[in-house]
């Protein structure tokens, strides 16, 4: 898809969260860093009959409360001249008339219609649009996710949308894709000789991702009951992950290429038979426990969840990739809210030295390891073994860093900075293809319904823990343990 003169993000949901928590945050951030084109306009639209000047007011309170120290005062005033806000019901196609007259000639520059709504907004916006005639061969749509509750309704939601928007044209957003070390990993895998070698099962052991939040559900219980962390972080973001670190190298960068060695992964990820269901998964549900040092309600107490509610805020399982090049490799994946850190890594477990030289000192020997680290702070360490300066032949653990961010001149991107970038240049590589969406909801679908078949409730654990006890017996049945517990 060609560059155009000129670009509208529409922004759907425009006073909502996301847009006030990150998107927005994001483009000044873009804007203030002249990565923003000076003919890119943003437009705000939501029910609330507000007007711009009171959009801007709200957009400049949320983007100085989001960005703390990095917002500089100086930059706001051309930023905020970008920003429009129409009041529109996505229900009413009346009412596209003023979207319509805001973008003007639609056929001379581009649009983003960024979708940051329920889902079941979706396709109203998209007939509308499509009836208000504003959708050109150089439209583009952002899908956020929730894209449905299972496959059934993910599939519904993608036909609606598809009838009005190409594949080409849809931006289904995964934000984990977005992170700064997640990209490095592609380049460290793909930009080297040295690791292609080892990256297979003869010398990896086991591969860990770990999603874990310390906030609970906050203001989305509502939401949350009904979604539990599966659906809200495995068949996207973890999967995704899974996908980056188990596909095989694709031909090229481009979008086609590097979806369809993802795709493979997916289709390639053992079924889990319901009766195995308890054995290589773990849901768990939250008590009243500490977060921080502050005692924090449990899951059942929060305002708005179900007094009897069965949703998970926690999940592990082990995955298998049923390829030559993973056989017998388990991916272990674990999510959950309350937990006793905020941490988002993918580790990589080497095998261990096939025969030790050191003698008793072997005892200190640690298998390498390479980790991934999203959150709190992004980085990519390789765990390796060195001497210990001194007479004595003393092994001691190092690790290198490979991110060099430290060194470089270069501002690190938000998530979402990078990936409106990616849709502004019309680059899909870092987003999620239909066929890859529908193939995690098939491998997930089993294990939900297994769960809400099962009279087991969700096992509880204390916020505050890494989750239930069971969590530690999942690896700890192949011999292996959770990366903070080594
Ligand atoms: C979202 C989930 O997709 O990811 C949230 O809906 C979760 O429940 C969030 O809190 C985590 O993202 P991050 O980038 O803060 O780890």
């Amino acid at each position: 898809m060609s560059e155009q003169p000129g670009q509208d993000v529409v922004l759907f949901g425009g006073t909502g969260d996301l847009v006030m928590r990150k998107l927005l945050p994001a483009l000044y951030q873009l804007h203030n860093h002249a990565m923003l084109a000076s003919d890119v306009s943003i437009i705000g639209i939501a029910r609330e009959s507000i007007d711009t000047a009171e959009y801007r007011r709200i957009a400049l309170e949320q983007c100085r409360r989001f960005l703390k120290t990095d917002f500089d005062e100086a930059q706001w005033p051309a930023f905020e001249a970008r920003i429009q806000y129409r009041p529109l019901d996505a229900r009413d196609p009346a009412t596209f008339g003023a979207l319509a007259e805001c973008l003007g000639d639609v056929g001379r520059r581009s649009q983003v219609y960024y979708l940051s709504t329920a889902p079941a907004l979706f396709t109203s916006i998209c007939r509308n649009l499509h009836e208000t005639g504003l959708i050109t061969p150089e439209s583009r749509v952002v899908l956020e996710k929730p894209l449905g509750h299972d496959l059934a309704s993910s599939r519904q939601i993608n036909d609606e949308v598809g009838r009005y928007f190409g594949e080409a044209q849809i931006y289904r957003i995964d934000h984990y894709l977005g992170k700064e070390s997640v990209q490095n990993l592609l380049a460290l895998r793909f930009g080297n000789a040295l690791f292609e070698p080892l990256w297979r099962r003869e010398w990896i052991s086991d591969v860990q991702i770990t999603v874990a939040e310390q906030i609970g559900v906050e203001q989305r219980a509502e939401f949350y009951d009904k979604t539990g962390a599966l659906r809200d972080m495995v068949q996207n973001h973890l999967l995704q992950l899974l996908c980056i670190v188990a596909m095989e190298p694709p031909a090229s960068i481009d979008a086609d290429a590097v979806r369809d060695e993802k795709l493979k992964i997916l289709r390639a990820l053992r079924p889990i038979a319901t009766d195995e269901v308890p054995l290589r998964t773990v849901r768990g549900q939250y008590r009243a426990g500490a977060s921080s040092g502050q005692p924090v309600a449990g899951y059942l107490e929060e305002p708005g969840v179900a007094a009897a509610s069965r949703t998970e805020t926690f999940v592990a399982l082990q995955a298998n990739i049923d390829t030559w090049r993973w056989a017998g490799v388990p991916f272990y994946l674990r999510t959950g809210k309350r937990m006793q850190e905020r941490l988002a890594e993918i580790v990589i477990n080497f095998r261990a030295v096939p025969h030790s030289i050191f003698g008793k000192r072997a005892a200190a020997l640690q298998n390498n390891r390479l980790v991934i680290t999203m959150q709190p702070d992004e980085s990519v360490k390789l765990h390796l073994q060195a001497k210990r300066p001194g007479d004595q032949m003393v092994l001691n653990p190092v690790s290198l860093d490979l991110d060099f961010a430290e060194g470089s001149q270069s501002r690190r991107l938000d998530a979402y900075e990078r990936l409106l970038m990616d849709v502004m240049r019309g680059n899909l590589t870092l987003f999620v293809r239909r066929d890859e969406q529908e193939a995690a909801w098939k491998w997930v679908e089993p294990i939900m319904s297994s769960w809400n078949e099962s009279s087991d409730p969700p096992k509880t654990y204390t916020a505050g823990t890494w989750g239930p006890a069971a969590s530690t017996a999942l690896p700890g049945r192949e011999g292996f343990h959770w990366h903070e517990e080594l």
